[in-house]
């Protein structure tokens, strides 16, 4: 029931303030006089002390579930002090790469079904991982057949462009990467900033989506651009890909997402004054080095469209000309999932302006079961 929406992928998208809820409901502990803070995750408290004892940590997932690991990957290796790597399922079955005993892997995947992740699956139980899930749907393979896990909750996701599944994730990874840190006393503020920020989360969503006509007028200037570039570093590299992935698969424009500092290796040949380019430049520890990549992009003329922190669009556009999308701040770690939904915003309207199927993309199923 797609409600007073025209389509499911817009409702999903403006349901993320209630499935962020959802996701987080009876998990986080708000503490008291001479309790802490803390987070509760049912379907992983047990084997808690085996993560922690792993020598490694390994995310497998494909398409936006990999994207949301990646994500959530610096706030885990810097909570946890484990290596953190990242492993697309297909690609870790084609090399057959080393997964080790001693390893935890995490396998994220909303339906719970995709097959080359389950493959994954299959190749690290075989190697004796402990394997943990991170899914929406109960019951599917990957809840089953994992050792443990945590479901998302975020609700059936309908339209085939995932996206409230997607910033469900992120913050259930998060939770993970508290709850794994959570015997740390010298990480105990900076968790509990984190955990006061998703309290406020939702809150924080609805007032993103206030954006929403403001990314209309945007996909009305792009509707006939043949590409598209995402620029991100750090905690919103993920964003840059994410982005980059909604806007090709339903509205059908190339679009790429770049890690900011590979700018000089490569894709600035790209940049002049016709091609449209978003970059993310919120404030976190990387904005420094975001200022100085607008301006290089202003010194080649490129055409800007530069998502940064509510007040700060003269300070990030000195020296050109420039779009800005002006997003709230949160902790930096919880900044992806504000990020994500003014271009979940901007692809959804940039298809339905040109004219394509938003919840069945062409040649796309919601659940890829085959290989
Ligand atoms: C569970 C209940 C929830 C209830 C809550 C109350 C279920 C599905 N969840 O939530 O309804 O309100 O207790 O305390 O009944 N698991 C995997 N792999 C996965 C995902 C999950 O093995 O990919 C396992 C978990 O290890 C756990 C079980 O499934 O044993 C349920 O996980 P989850 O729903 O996340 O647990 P709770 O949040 O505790
Ligand atoms: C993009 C999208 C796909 C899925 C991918 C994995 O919007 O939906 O990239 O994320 O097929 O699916 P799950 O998460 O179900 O394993």
């Amino acid at each position: 029931n797609k409600g007073k929406y025209e389509h499911y992928m817009q409702k999903e998208i403006h349901e993320q303030p209630e499935s962020l809820k959802t996701t987080m409901r009876g998990r986080l502990i708000r503490g008291g006089s001479c309790k802490a803070k803390s987070v509760l995750l049912g379907g992983i408290k047990d084997h808690l002390k085996t993560i922690r004892r792993s020598r490694r940590i390994v995310f497998i997932g494909c398409g936006t579930s990999y994207n949301a690991a990646l994500a959530a990957r610096p706030i885990l290796e810097e909570l946890s002090g484990i290596p953190v790597t990242m492993e697309i399922a297909s690609d870790l079955v084609d090399r057959q790469g080393p997964i080790y005993r001693e390893d935890t892997t995490v396998f994220v995947s909303q339906s719970g079904e995709t097959a080359d992740t389950l493959q994954a699956l299959e190749y690290a139980l075989e190697n004796g991982a402990l394997c943990v899930g991170i899914t929406n749907t109960v019951g599917s393979a990957i809840a089953r057949n994992t050792h443990c896990g945590v479901h998302i909750n975020a609700g059936c996701e309908i339209g085939v462009a995932s996206t409230k599944a997607y910033t469900s994730q992120i913050v259930v990874m998060a939770m993970l990467a508290l709850a794994i840190g959570d015997d740390t006393i010298s990480s105990q503020a900076r968790r509990e900033a984190i955990i006061d920020g998703l309290f406020d989360l939702p809150k924080t969503v609805k007032e993103v989506l206030k954006l929403d006509q403001e990314m209309k007028d945007l996909a009305q200037l792009l509707i006939a651009e043949q590409s598209l570039l995402v620029f991100g570093r750090g905690y919103n590299y993920a964003t840059a890909l994410e982005g980059a992935l909604k806007v090709k698969e339903v509205a059908l424009m190339h679009s790429e997402g770049i890690l900011a500092g590979e700018m000089k290796h490569g894709p600035l040949a790209l940049v002049d004054e016709t091609l449209p380019i978003v970059v993310i430049a919120t404030r976190d520890a990387c904005f420094s080095k975001q200022q100085s990549v607008i301006q290089q992009l202003h010194a080649r003329k490129g055409r800007l469209i530069v998502m940064c922190t509510k007040g700060d669009a003269a300070s990030v556009c000195v020296g050109g000309s420039c779009r800005v999308i002006e997003v709230p701040q949160v902790e930096d770690c919880l900044q992806p999932v504000i990020n994500i939904v003014p271009l979940q915003l901007l692809a959804y309207h940039l298809t339905v302006l040109r004219g394509y199927n938003v919840d069945q993309p062409r040649n796309l199923a919601k659940s890829v079961t085959t290989q």
